[in-house]
């Protein structure tokens, strides 16, 4: 007896780094994808792999068990298999899709609480969304019960029914926050959540569909993001994205830290983060219109502006040089100094083979896949909380 969901990887097509400033910020959901398969077991330890499970080398599924899974509410231990295709580390997403695709799964298991009101729409009497103001995602332990609500029409809905893909990225920001000393963009959790392509902003943009706003605080300020769906656009089955590994570690937090660094000594280079705002919009006007070449001509301004900002590296630069000629543009993906660099393209395999002449592994994704699923459910529950 088991449940099984998966999520997709991601990648930035505009707007890393400027993003960090207020600017808008572009990222689709990729090919690859997380699976995530849970059954539950007899005794008192959960299992990884086989393995017994050790919560401080997994923070993500630890507090996902915290928050869906309470042991001391009788939750039964759990065997979890994970399978899948992205590389880890790499800035593609796959710590946000393993949080939101056992997020789903979790769910799934225990199904989730809610009453109808008088026009039959679901209201949740358990649980976390960006519009149940009155249950906390971020906090420590499960808070997600809302007794107030619970009657005796309350109903108890299970497998996909249960699962939706705003409580999967609101949990999986939380969780992704807590795993990173509490600083996390919701943009990873968001988009393998949701699939297609999502855009971040700390303004409602005009144009696309607004999906809801989140807010964490981080240090001594609370950092609020807005977020959109753009859907996939039309002709998107005719383009792909190749992926480029560079092999070169960097962690994202220096990179960070060297933007923030040039930017205080030369404050004057704002302008420079402002221009990457203005080419994303005009990159997600493109995507809007499905005009790919102007999608791909964006992208290759970006990376001008990146490199400018220094957070390219000569790997970086080697792939993007080896992509470009088979490319409709190119640049590197997330946050630079090594990682990946993202090619459009309508000659995927041309691209790889280039990326991979020039040093780098790649792989060839199609261009918006569908964000978190249900792949295998039960009749049923695994363990149900108010039983
Ligand atoms: O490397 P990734 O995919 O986590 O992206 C980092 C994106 C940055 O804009 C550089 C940092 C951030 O927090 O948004």
């Amino acid at each position: 007896m088991n449940i099984e969901t998966s999520a997709p990887g991601k990648c930035i097509l505009f707007g890393e780094h400027a993003v960090v400033f207020g600017q808008p910020a572009v990222a689709v959901a990729i090919e690859q994808r997380i699976h995530v398969s849970i059954s539950p077991i007899e005794g008192e330890y959960w299992k990884l792999e086989g393995g017994r499970f050790d919560s401080k080398k997994h923070p993500h599924l630890n507090m996902l068990r915290k928050q869906l899974w309470p042991k001391a509410k009788g939750a039964p231990a759990l065997s979890i298999e994970i399978k899948g295709d992205i590389p880890r580390a790499s800035g593609l997403g796959s710590s946000a899709a393993l949080s939101v695709a056992a997020a789903a799964a979790l769910r799934a298991a225990r199904g989730r609480w809610c009453t109808q009101s008088e026009q039959g729409d679901i209201i949740w009497t358990e649980g976390y969304s960006s519009l149940i103001p009155d249950t906390d995602a971020y906090a420590p332990e499960e808070s997600g019960q809302r007794a107030h609500l619970f009657d005796s029409s309350s109903l108890h809905l299970t497998g996909v029914e249960a699962v939706n893909a705003d409580e999967c990225a609101l949990i999986g920001h939380a969780v992704e926050a807590a795993a990173q000393g509490g600083r996390a963009s919701p943009m990873d959790a968001s988009t393998c959540a949701h699939g297609g392509v999502v855009l971040l902003s700390d303004t409602i943009e005009e144009g696309s569909k607004y999906l809801y706003q989140r807010q964490l605080r981080m240090d001594d300020e609370t950092r609020t993001w807005e977020l959109h769906d753009v859907g996939t656009p039309e002709g998107a089955a005719e383009v792909y994205l190749v992926i480029g590994n560079t092999g070169v570690y960097a962690p994202t937090s220096e990179q960070v830290a060297k933007v923030a660094k040039a930017i205080q000594k030369e404050p004057e280079r704002m302008r420079e983060i402002e221009t990457i705002g203005i080419i994303a919009r005009r990159g997600i006007e493109a995507l809007n219109k499905g005009d790919f070449d102007a999608v791909g001509r964006a992208m290759t301004e970006n990376q001008v502006m990146l490199r400018g900002l220094g957070v390219s590296c000569p790997e970086l630069d080697t792939l993007v040089r080896a992509a470009a000629p088979s490319s409709l543009g190119a640049k590197l993906t997330g946050a630079g100094g090594g990682g990946c660099m993202v090619a459009l393209t309508r000659q995927p395999e041309i691209t790889l083979e280039a990326i991979k002449a020039a040093g780098g592994t790649a792989l060839i994704s199609s261009f918006g896949n569908v964000g978190m699923r249900l792949e295998k459910g039960i009749e049923g529950t695994f363990w149900n909380p108010l039983t």
